[in-house]
């Protein structure tokens, strides 16, 4: 959080409590916002692709996997397939982890599921130490040591666009790491397109994303006794072109004073002054290789939907 200096801004990661969550789900519906949409068609084509390249038994790390709805379309697919599923979704949140892995339970009982509620870098950890006394039980279970499981990591949604590049870079090189040869990496891209459409996305007439963006400031107000009116700001979202993202923002209204309790501070704010609260970075193919290659990653397959506004990179260890 740094709302002292000219610049002020706040990590997205607080847009995420159980109200910012239930806000996110809402936009992932809403007519503008095609990136949820759009990545779905694409993994309803193209899992029996997917499915081919991978063995007979997998295991699914998935970053982020909130309701997993999307992951179920791979889920399904593998499961009418036969092959032996574990998944392992990781979250922040351990209720969004509890109600779906209930749900997947039901929905695929033969397949094994354990949740792991943690940050990416911990969760990666837990999950890779998971996978192994997975394999060795199975191992023991059916008296042969020669079953192979394949990894399949999962970062979709386009969750990568959240990060800076410097820490895109450094969460794929540690997913890198605990990777065999014969491991995958899905991840979700949302491409450069017209701004229009963009600019559409994060300003939907519906106004959740207006909603999910002064949650932050409501948050701190429950959480950390601010007292910030939210009446007294405005989203404003637009396309950075130089830098190939779009920028949500908390403008403020007025000339004000704002107190956080827990801090014990005051900060001031000018009429028109900015909090700038996300970056969404849009990617080119071209930019999705460099990205891949710097981090020990090939590209095995791009898959991407007609009108080229979303890309499934599907990496392997190069
Ligand atoms: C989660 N993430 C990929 C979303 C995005 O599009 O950057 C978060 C979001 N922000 C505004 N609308 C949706």
């Amino acid at each position: 959080m740094c709302l002292a200096s000219k610049n002020k801004y706040l990590s997205p990661k607080y847009l995420y409590d159980k109200v910012g969550s239930q806000l996110f789900e809402q936009i992932c519906i809403q007519p503008e916002y095609y990136l949820t949409r759009t990545e779905a068609s694409i993994l309803s084509k193209y899992a029996p692709v997917i499915s081919k390249l991978l063995g007979n038994n997998i295991h699914i790390i998935e970053l982020g996997s909130g309701s997993s709805s999307k992951t179920a379309i791979l889920l399904s697919h593998f499961s009418s397939q036969k092959k032996r599923i574990y998944y392992f979704p990781i979250d922040i949140s351990s209720t969004i982890l509890t109600e779906s892995a209930q749900r997947l339970k039901s929905q695929f009982p033969k397949a094994s599921i354990v949740g792991i509620a943690s940050d990416y870098n911990m969760g990666i950890d837990r999950a890779a130490a998971e996978c192994k006394v997975a394999e060795k039980e199975e191992k023991k279970k059916n008296n042969d040591d020669d079953i192979s499981y394949t990894k399949l990591v999962l970062f979709l949604g386009s969750s990568i666009g959240n990060f800076e590049l410097i820490e895109a870079r450094s969460l794929l090189r540690s997913v890198r790491q605990r990777l065999n040869a014969s491991d995958f990496l899905l991840l979700g891209f949302d491409l450069q397109k017209d701004e229009s459409v963009l600019k559409a996305a994060y300003n939907d007439k519906a106004g959740m994303t207006a909603k999910f963006n002064l949650n932050l400031l409501a948050r701190i107000n429950r959480e950390l006794g601010g007292n910030f009116d939210l009446e007294k700001f405005e989203h404003y979202a637009f396309y950075n072109l130089e830098q190939h993202r779009m920028e949500m923002h908390l403008i403020s209204k007025i000339d004000q004073q704002l107190y956080i309790g827990a801090l014990g501070k005051t900060f001031s704010l000018k009429k028109g002054e900015s909090i700038h609260t996300e970056n969404s970075y849009k990617y080119s193919l071209n930019q999705i290789a460099a990205l891949a290659e710097d981090c020990g990653f090939g590209i095995e397959k791009n898959f991407t939907d007609k009108k080229r506004w979303f890309n499934l990179a599907l990496l392997s260890p190069s």
